[in-house]
């Protein structure tokens, strides 16, 4: 088979990317280990920017998500006693949409057909070869055959544990990465939310987040450490945990159910650099991880792939040679503003187990700060929110 791009991973940023070049009659092909059915079962991410809901817009695909979504005008820090409300439509003029990463996944998914976007699932041993040429190809196998995808470009949209990123020689890349002492435990339940928008708690016994996936199913978090065992956590002392973590107010209106899904995730923030080598060019969790809080993975995985279009639109439809090489630091600017705040909320949020007194003081103070200053709740809201692409 002979594409213009060939595309590994079918998570949200292979099959955006997918679309997006579809729809300007770039002939491409999405490459997936997985089966459809599987990388609709990973629960992940919940809040969309607005750039990323401009994406599905853009691609008409935004139908179900303007019914069902649910738009966001603000959220709350909570400090073990008071919410602090950082209204963003206020701050910024924008607002976020809490719509599951699996819906947005499923959207695109469904739409492959119609829109001729061929994606190939339960592809095995997908291996990368020439990338430093212009003649990359791709080779897997499915169905015990083996088959060969030649392609002008590569992208690999096949996230952190993928091949495509370690195609990419050692001695041309560098690596920055800090791992967390603490995963997030997460429980998905057919309960209504307990607040209306989204509370990031910093409690002395650890980090909380209520959030939600509609108005009857919620999505709440707690920190563990990297030891805890998911066995070890019951629903029953998951919801106690909430109510202490997120304060008496949020307590008071939870609603206790069942769980349908249970995962303990790890934190970490990484970055490779460059994204692009060659013919081959990275997006999303291939190239880079943040911790969740500030929920922006999947919006900095739909800016990579912004980029990509652009690059990759300019060189097929207008002849431009220069918008591939210069895609790498043009996402790179983006990526690390997103992890610069990832970061630092996560720092702010969470009790490290180095941390002191002294530092559980310094973490107060900024939350107190942020709660009476104007500036410093635009500074959280204009970054949540996603600066400009
Ligand atoms: P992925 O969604 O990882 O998609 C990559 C795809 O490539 C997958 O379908 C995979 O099967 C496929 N693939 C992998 N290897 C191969 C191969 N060898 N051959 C072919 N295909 C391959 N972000 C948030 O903002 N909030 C959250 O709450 C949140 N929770 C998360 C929980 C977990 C457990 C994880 C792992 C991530 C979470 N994230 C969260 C991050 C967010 O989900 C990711 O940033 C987002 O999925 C990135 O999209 P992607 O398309 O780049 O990568
Ligand atoms: C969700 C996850 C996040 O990491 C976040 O910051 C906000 C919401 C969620 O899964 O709903």
């Amino acid at each position: 088979m002979r594409k213009q791009v060939a595309i590994i991973g079918a998570g949200p940023a292979g099959l955006l990317l997918g679309h997006l070049l579809r729809a300007e009659g770039i002939d491409c092909v999405v490459v997936e280990r997985q089966t459809g059915e599987y990388v609709l079962s990973r629960i992940r991410a919940g809040v969309l920017q607005q750039g990323t809901v401009a994406m599905m817009e853009r691609l008409g695909l935004d139908a179900r998500m303007k019914q069902e979504g649910l738009p966001h005008d603000g959220f709350n820090l909570a400090d073990g006693e008071r919410l602090i409300r950082i209204d963003i439509k206020a701050l910024t003029g924008k607002q976020v949409m809490v719509y599951g990463q699996t819906e947005l996944t499923r959207d695109l998914m469904e739409a492959s057909e119609e829109r001729d976007l061929e994606v190939i699932y339960q592809a095995a041993d997908v291996a990368l070869h020439d990338i430093e040429s212009n003649a990359p190809y791709i080779t897997y196998t499915k169905d015990g055959a083996e088959h060969r995808i030649d392609a002008r470009f590569i992208v690999g949209c096949d996230g952190f544990h993928g091949p495509s990123r370690q195609a990419i020689p050692a001695s041309v890349g560098q690596t920055f990465e800090r791992v967390y002492p603490f995963g997030w435990l997460g429980i998905l339940a057919d309960v209504p939310p307990c607040n209306h928008e989204l509370i990031y708690a910093h409690h002395e016994r650890g980090f909380a987040l209520a959030s939600q996936r509609s108005q009857t199913r919620s999505r709440y978090y707690i920190d563990v450490a990297l030891t805890e065992k998911l066995e070890d956590w019951s629903d029953d002392r998951i919801w106690d945990e909430l109510s202490i973590r997120l304060g008496p107010d949020a307590a008071a209106h939870i609603t206790r159910g069942p769980s349908i899904e249970k995962s303990i995730a790890p934190l970490r923030s990484f970055v490779f650099e460059p994204m692009r080598h060659g013919s081959l060019l990275l997006c999303g969790d291939a190239a880079h991880i943040v911790p969740p809080t500030g929920a922006k993975g999947l919006n900095l995985a739909a800016s990579d792939v912004h980029y990509a279009h652009e690059a990759l639109t300019a060189f097929f439809r207008k002849a431009d040679n220069d918008a591939i090489p210069a895609y790498s630091s043009k996402a790179l600017r983006r990526v690390w503003a997103a992890e610069r705040f990832s970061w630092s909320l996560t720092k702010l949020m969470h009790r490290f187990p180095e941390d002191g007194p002294f530092e559980r003081r310094m973490q107060l103070a900024e939350l107190d700060y942020i709660a009476s200053s104007e500036h410093a709740r635009r500074v959280i809201a204009e970054n949540y929110v996603g600066l400009p692409v």
